[in-house]
């Protein structure tokens, strides 16, 4: 509500001379944390930086179910769009719904049963429980972006970004970790040079594509055929 307001100003000009942008001020907390943190500058830019849920490569947190992508999406091939149903349509992929696993893993037998894979595998019992309390199985978050920083997934994966760029190989993990450092510099060097990671859109969740002809050959080609124009401008990501 607050920003729509500040917004309706900018736009109707009465402010228009001197004005910062508006993601500036959820810079705010930010800044006041490393205020807080002392006088030294460098100690707050590092211990800002050690928080496991940015630049963290390597970040791989213990899940309340042993969820293996390398059994699900590597040996049952299973697409990634199967699970994360949004990735295509929305900023975010959205981690799946109970309800998602239960098509395999329900917890009844006999003939009402769907396909009852495990169906009395402790290690699914959270899973049991939440459809049957109807509350989703508490996931705990891997990669997490500071609030300031707007990333949307649609934006990628339909303009030849593959999920492998960005998260590695995936379907070689038993538990998710984290491969990249999620950080300004790691957008931007995508944003500046995109023809050294676009594919074809039909192998945006193919985890071993490689390119027939030389990388440059093809990712000048949809650079022109999709016309992109990955920005740099500080709005692209702070808005
Ligand atoms: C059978 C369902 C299923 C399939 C198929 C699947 N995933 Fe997942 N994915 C999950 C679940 C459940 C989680 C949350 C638990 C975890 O992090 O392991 C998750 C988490 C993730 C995360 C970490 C999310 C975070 O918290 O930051 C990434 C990245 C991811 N998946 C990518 C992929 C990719 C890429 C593919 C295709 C190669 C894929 N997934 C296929 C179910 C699936
Ligand atoms: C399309 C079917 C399918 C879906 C959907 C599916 N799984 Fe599985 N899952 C399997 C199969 C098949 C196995 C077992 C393979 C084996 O044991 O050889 C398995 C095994 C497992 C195991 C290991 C169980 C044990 O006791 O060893 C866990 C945990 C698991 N799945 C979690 C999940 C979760 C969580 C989801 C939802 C995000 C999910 N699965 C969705 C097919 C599926
Ligand atoms: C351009 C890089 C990039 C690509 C391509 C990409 N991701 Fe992500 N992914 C991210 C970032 C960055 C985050 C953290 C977003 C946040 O915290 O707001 C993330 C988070 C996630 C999450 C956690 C839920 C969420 O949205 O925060 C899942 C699940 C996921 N990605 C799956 C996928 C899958 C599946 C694909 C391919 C279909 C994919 N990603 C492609 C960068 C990427
Ligand atoms: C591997 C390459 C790559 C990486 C890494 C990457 N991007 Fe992108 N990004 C692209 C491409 C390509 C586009 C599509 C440009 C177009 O549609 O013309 C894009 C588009 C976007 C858009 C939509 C821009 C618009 O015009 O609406 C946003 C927002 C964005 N990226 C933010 C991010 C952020 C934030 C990160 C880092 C967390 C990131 N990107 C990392 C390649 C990348
Ligand atoms: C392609 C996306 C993208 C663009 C374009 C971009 N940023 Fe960022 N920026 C990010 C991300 C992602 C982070 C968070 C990194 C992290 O977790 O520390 C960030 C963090 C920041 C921070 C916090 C301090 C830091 O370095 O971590 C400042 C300040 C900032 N950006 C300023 C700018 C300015 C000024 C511009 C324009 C010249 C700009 N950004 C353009 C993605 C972008």
């Amino acid at each position: 509500m607050a920003d729509d307001a500040k917004r309706n100003i900018r736009k109707s000009g009465t402010l228009m001379r001197f004005r910062f942008p508006l993601w500036i001020d959820r810079l705010i907390p930010v800044t006041l944390a490393i205020a807080a943190i002392g006088t030294s500058y460098i100690g707050g830019v590092v211990v800002y930086g050690l928080s496991p849920s940015t630049l963290d490569v390597g970040y791989q947190p213990k899940q309340p179910v042993p969820f293996s992508h390398a059994l699900h999406a590597g040996n049952l091939k299973m697409d990634c769009r199967y699970c994360h149903q949004t990735v295509e349509k929305a900023a975010h992929a959205a981690v799946p719904a109970t309800a998602t696993c239960i098509k395999c893993h329900s917890g009844t037998e006999g003939p009402s049963a769907t396909i009852a894979i495990h169906s009395k595998s402790p290690k699914l019992l959270p899973v049991r429980e939440s459809a049957a309390s109807g509350s989703s199985v508490p996931w705990t978050k891997v990669h997490d972006l500071p609030d300031y920083a707007y990333f949307n997934h649609s934006a990628h994966v339909t303009r030849g970004v593959g999920c492998v760029s960005c998260h590695g190989r995936v379907d070689k993990m038993q538990e998710v970790v984290q491969v990249a450092p999620l950080s300004m510099g790691w957008c931007l060097d995508c944003h500046r040079n995109p023809e050294k990671h676009l594919r074809p859109l039909d192998k945006i969740t193919a985890m071993d594509w490689v390119p027939e002809e030389p990388q440059e050959v093809i990712g000048a080609y949809l650079v022109e055929k999709l016309q992109i124009q990955s920005k740099t401008n500080c709005s692209t990501c702070h808005r």
